[in-house]
């Protein structure tokens, strides 16, 4: 069930659409900031609550890779695998983030602390090899970055 806070923050986000059912990734997105994730359970609760068929929003959720359909790490990494990046050395990358973390790309960590995602380009080409952690975004990776920068994430 969702809660009030949800139920009104996503209420006040379909005031901005033609359609209420307009609003359906931004209701995702809130169920997702308090949750951490979006349950079949939730899509059921977003599918009554904005008349928008739970295969229609799963089909979104699949399609959009920011939501998670199921749980993740308190924080995630979005290693970019796309182009530009890859001939920058995001294999590299990649092998390392997997050896330091004991998760492979689409896993989380043991512990609970990251999960790492590979996503398409960032938009930052120019930077390559390129990784946001959760909304932060970092450029010109290479491994002893990548450990610098993930300490600062607990
Ligand atoms: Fe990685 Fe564009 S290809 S940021």
């Amino acid at each position: 069930m969702l809660t009030d806070e949800e139920r009104e923050e996503i209420e006040a986000e379909a005031t901005h659409y033609a359609v209420r059912q307009a609003a359906q990734i931004d209701a995702m997105k809130i169920v997702q900031k308090h949750r951490g994730w979006v349950s079949d359970e939730a899509l059921g609760d977003i599918s009554e609550l904005l008349g928008v068929p739970v295969t229609e929003l799963d089909a979104v959720a699949t399609f959009y890779n920011l939501i998670f359909r199921k749980p993740v790490g308190r924080h995630v990494i979005y290693l970019c695998d796309s182009v530009s990046c890859w001939i920058m050395g995001s294999a590299e990358q990649f092998a390392h983030c997997r050896a330091r973390l004991g998760a492979a790309p689409g896993e989380t960590t043991a512990d609970g602390r990251f999960t790492l995602l590979p996503i398409v380009c960032l938009g930052a080409c120019d930077h390559a090899p390129v990784m946001m952690v959760d909304d932060d975004l970092h450029t010109e990776l290479e491994p002893a970055k990548i450990d610098r920068i993930l300490e600062g994430y607990q």
